[in-house]
């Protein structure tokens, strides 16, 4: 009699976890095969942005050539015409473009990688130094 109350939350434990791990794996199971890749991955899922989407939607609000476009005009008045624009700019390199991107720089915000991910940050400073 002592030794079945003594293995009793053994044997309970045991049955519990008996029990609820099998539905549990069930379901693991349904999930994978009821996925559907093409849910899963929406198309605006930001890590499958190339470098001109980023582009357009991080930076080129400030930085496409012409007026209206503030980083532009600064940089133009600070290192004159040829460096006003970034896209294609030669003296730059991916690491300082990235550093620039992640820590903003005067009046330009830093980015989040929840804005930009890291695989992106990859990505757009190479179309940055692309001519
Ligand atoms: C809100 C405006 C704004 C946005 C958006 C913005 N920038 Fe800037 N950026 C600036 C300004 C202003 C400067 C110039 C800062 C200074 O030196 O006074 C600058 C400078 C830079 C520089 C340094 C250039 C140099 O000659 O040293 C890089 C590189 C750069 N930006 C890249 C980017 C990239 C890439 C994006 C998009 C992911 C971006 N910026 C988005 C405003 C912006």
């Amino acid at each position: 009699m002592n030794r079945v109350i003594r293995f009793l939350p053994l044997t309970l434990l045991l049955a519990v976890y008996g029990c609820s791990s099998e539905p549990e794996d069930q379901a693991m199971v349904s999930r994978t095969v009821n996925s559907d890749p093409v849910r899963a991955e929406p198309v605006d899922d930001p890590a499958v942005r190339s470098g001109e989407q980023i582009y357009k939607r991080h930076c080129q609000a400030c930085h496409d050539p012409g007026a209206g476009h503030p980083a532009t005009l600064l940089l133009g008045q600070k290192y004159g015409a040829e460096k006003a624009v970034i896209k294609g700019r030669q003296d730059l390199n991916l690491v300082y473009v990235k550093t620039i991107v992640r820590g903003g720089l005067l009046e330009m915000p830093p980015f989040r990688p929840t804005e930009i991910t890291d695989s992106e940050l990859d990505i757009i400073a190479e179309f940055i130094l692309t001519p």
